[in-house]
């Protein structure tokens, strides 16, 4: 059935100049972008979407790379939106992307099992969550990429 799904390139992805690359694989495997918008996370914001993670020993490190520059949030639209797009991003370390799965996004332009350049839903509750948490929430510190 169509789904929304939230995906993100990370700010190791916009620094590395790989956005368009990104979006152009988006566009061929049939998804559409609903809503995309370019953001500065703050550390409130980081840490109350990671909230899940607050606990892990990477989280400080986590909060860090997320506010570390500008990610480009978006909303999907396809048939079997949530599944297809984290088969596309491939697993969460891109060290063991580029090994298990070549041809993944984050085997093109991860660096390691944080600075994985992109982010996916993982079911449809994280998407609901995730996309109207970017959609309704607070909206401060989020640059319009359009106007
Ligand atoms: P993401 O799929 O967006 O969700 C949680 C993020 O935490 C993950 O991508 C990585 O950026 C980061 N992360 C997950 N596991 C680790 C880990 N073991 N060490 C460092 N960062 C991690």
């Amino acid at each position: 059935k169509t789904e929304q799904t939230f995906a993100m390139i990370k700010p190791d992805g916009v620094s590395g100049n790989y956005s368009s690359a990104v979006r152009k694989i988006i566009l061929d495997s049939g998804f559409s972008i609903i809503r995309e918008v370019l953001v500065q996370l703050d550390e409130d914001t980081v840490k109350s979407f990671y909230a899940e993670h607050s606990e892990r020993s990477f989280f400080p490190s986590l909060v860090q790379y997320m506010t570390s520059g500008p990610a480009l949030a978006m909303v999907l639209e396809k048939v079997n939106a949530i599944a297809d797009w984290r088969a596309l991003i491939g697993p969460t370390d891109s060290g063991m992307a580029k090994v298990t799965h070549p041809q993944s996004i984050r085997a093109m332009c991860g660096l390691d099992k944080q600075r994985n350049c992109v982010h996916g839903s993982d079911s449809p509750q994280s998407a609901a969550r995730e996309i109207s948490f970017f959609t309704t929430k607070s909206l401060t510190g989020f640059i319009p990429k359009h106007d």
